[in-house]
């Protein structure tokens, strides 16, 4: 059995905690001997600026190149509020996402049915929804330079953010999406702001180009204002498959789909590199939810986006989809048990913690397992 070398980046507010339920799905894997892990964990976020002063250090990106998947909690809270922007916690998330080339960010928005009536929306506008957001990830207005304020003679300032991406990097998220389609729905929808922008107009001309001349036809390619699509997201989501976008307008859309879920909490996503000659890519696993301060530290968070994510790693990184299938079985009938976090609770369900929350989890992934 091959060992996997997982880095294990826990992170700040609730990560910590959510990372707790992965780490014992990880030694059940382990025990039954499906799959053998060398785990290695590191400091990313506030903590890693409080302990190095930097958000992540040169070693824990090292780490990060050389592991088979990276797992991230969360990164950032009130308490570096303060320190200087290029040492602020989430500056170690966009480094790893950036030295890594991480540029493919796959963001599914999955309505379990248990959840269908925690969501803001009706039950019939969101039961059986399951999209993927792709979203571009290393590109656009979140890297552009220049990206600056400066002081200007009248006394005022002058801020600029630098909205730049390059036909290679539309190209082959493109690819990403449509290959993704072919595997669930065939059908992409990619969305831009073409009508006011010019990243937007060559965004449009480049995805139409690569459906053409990639190969691509057999998939259906359908072409939304970023903001029509929001506004659709919201009025009938069930319409879409794969939706296709770039770095500000998928960060954006991919916190709308999540409430379609119910929470926040309930969305994973996978961070991927393109695919070297052996066929393996870099990947990062991270929870699309923040680090929620504010319910930090008191055992309440909702690990489920956490241990998704785990799954979307055994799928893409670990080659063990079946597992990957189990995992998000197990949540689904930890669900059905009527095991709610706070985040998803309603009257006449049963209110649990994080551990328990995870323990119901694991009970059932490991019955499947045995099956
Ligand atoms: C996300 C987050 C990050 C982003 C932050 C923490 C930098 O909102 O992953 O969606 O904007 O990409
Ligand atoms: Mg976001």
């Amino acid at each position: 059995m091959s060992t996997k070398n997982i880095l294990l980046l826990a992170g700040d507010g609730i990560g910590p905690e959510v990372m707790g339920e992965v780490k014992k799905i990880l030694a059940l894997i382990e025990t039954k001997g499906l799959l053998s892990f060398q785990i290695d964990e590191d400091l990313v976020g506030g903590c890693a600026y409080d302990a190095h002063g930097v958000a992540i250090s040169d070693a824990a990106v090292d780490k990060a190149r050389e592991a088979d998947a990276v797992l991230l909690g969360a990164v950032g809270g009130p308490k570096w509020d303060g320190v200087p922007y290029e040492h602020r916690p989430e500056a170690g998330l966009l480094r790893l996402r950036k030295d890594l080339e991480l540029f493919a960010n796959l963001r599914p928005a999955i309505c379990y049915p248990a959840l269908a009536d925690s969501s803001a929306l009706k039950r019939e506008l969101v039961d059986g929804l399951d999209i993927v957001i792709v979203r571009e990830l290393t590109g656009g207005v979140y890297f552009g330079e220049p990206k600056e304020i400066t002081d200007l003679p009248n006394g005022q300032k002058r801020a600029v953010d630098t909205q730049v991406y390059e036909t290679y990097e539309i190209e082959r998220i493109a690819k990403v999406a449509f290959e993704l389609a072919r595997v669930r729905g065939n059908r992409v929808t990619s969305a831009e702001k073409r009508n006011v922008m010019k990243s937007g107009l060559l965004w449009n001309q480049v995805v139409t180009a690569t459906h053409k001349s990639g190969g691509y036809e057999d998939v259906k390619l359908d072409h939304m204002l970023a903001d029509a699509l929001g506004m659709q997201l919201v009025r009938a989501p069930k319409q879409f498959d794969v939706i296709v976008t770039d770095n500000l307008f998928g960060d954006i859309l991919s916190d709308v789909a999540s409430m379609l879920t119910g929470s926040l909490g309930m969305l994973p996503s996978a961070s991927l590199g393109a695919e070297d000659s052996a066929g393996r890519r870099k990947a990062l696993y991270e929870p699309v939810h923040g680090s929620a301060p504010d319910i930090a530290g008191k055992g309440v968070a909702n690990p489920l986006a956490m241990i998704a994510s785990l799954a979307m790693a055994l799928k893409y990184s670990l080659g063990k989809p079946d597992l990957a299938d189990l995992l998000d079985q197990a949540i689904s009938a930890a669900l059905a048990d009527g095991y709610r976090t706070g985040d998803i609770w309603s009257e006449g369900f049963r209110k649990v913690g994080t551990s328990e929350m995870g323990e119901a989890v694991l009970k059932h992934f490991q019955s499947l397992i045995a099956e």
